[in-house]
């Protein structure tokens, strides 16, 4: 397992990571990260586990992962951001991390809207962005990341969409150097998506999204959409073109149709 002074050290971000709680065991980093949000804690600050007993991933279903394999970690922020763009902060981590990622492995990473990222066309990475609204806008928000790093076997049900870093490359990564390096570019981009600019976070999301212009399905709780996907809107929608005219949706899970 590793300390927190171990994942602090060579680490020269400014605000992400700024301090790291390492947990060998917890019930979900995300849970433990709103407690320090709501506690005051400063923005930056990581909570990393080597297991979560309770993972959660988007839409109540369950994160799970290997111990001491993969990456699980969220961080703090409080980002001077209008309530209403607070979905655009899953774009800022999706961004940051597949700029992370590519630098790694040396492949391109493909962001799938709206928390996925791909290698080779299968899921390694899954954010889960909860945040605390106030009456004055958004409090805080917590960026929950899960990457599968090292674990080589996965439930047989979803071996066909997700996998890993290992698997795809047929290598072992250094766990704390692909955290360093997620870090630092989420720190990077930060600069100006905490301050509300998010130009930079369109532009590397866009270029790694590859369903613009392609036949997309919309799966939501009780309906399903059906479409062409056309961009992104401000606050992060995504604009999809259907026989009704062009519509935007902000949650859901989206398949190309052929
Ligand atoms: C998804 O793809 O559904 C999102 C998965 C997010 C999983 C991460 S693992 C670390 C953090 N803590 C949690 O409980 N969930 C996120």
């Amino acid at each position: 397992m590793y300390s927190k002074q171990e994942l602090s050290q060579g680490l020269t971000t400014r605000i992400v990571g700024n301090k790291i709680f390492v947990f060998e065991t917890i019930d979900s980093t995300n849970a433990c990260a709103r407690t320090l949000g709501d506690i005051d804690t400063p923005e930056g600050a990581v909570v990393f586990a080597d297991f979560q007993t309770n993972g959660r991933g988007r839409l109540g279903r369950m994160w799970i992962s290997e111990p001491e394999s993969n990456l699980l970690f969220s961080v703090l922020l409080r980002p001077a951001v209008k309530a209403e763009m607070a979905g655009l902060l899953t774009l800022y981590a999706s961004a940051a991390v597949a700029r992370a990622i590519e630098h790694c492995v040396g492949e391109s990473v493909e962001c799938k809207w709206p928390n996925d990222l791909l290698l080779h066309g299968k899921k390694f990475c899954g954010i889960l962005l909860e945040n605390s609204f106030q009456p004055s806008g958004l409090g805080y928000a917590i960026v929950g990341v899960g990457i599968n790093v090292n674990q080589r076997t996965l439930p047989a049900e979803i071996t066909g969409k997700a996998t890993s870093l290992a698997r795809e490359t047929g290598k072992e990564y250094d766990r704390k150097q692909v955290l360093q390096a997620v870090l630092t570019e989420m720190d990077a981009l930060y600069e100006s998506a905490g301050k509300g600019d998010f130009s930079r976070v369109v532009s590397e999301w866009t270029k790694r999204c590859l369903m613009f212009g392609k036949g997309v399905k919309v799966q939501q709780h009780d309906h399903t959409i059906e479409g062409t996907a056309l961009r992104l809107n401000n606050d992060g929608g995504l604009i999809i073109s259907s026989s009704g005219g062009e519509l935007a949706v902000y949650a859901g899970d989206v398949t190309l149709v052929s």
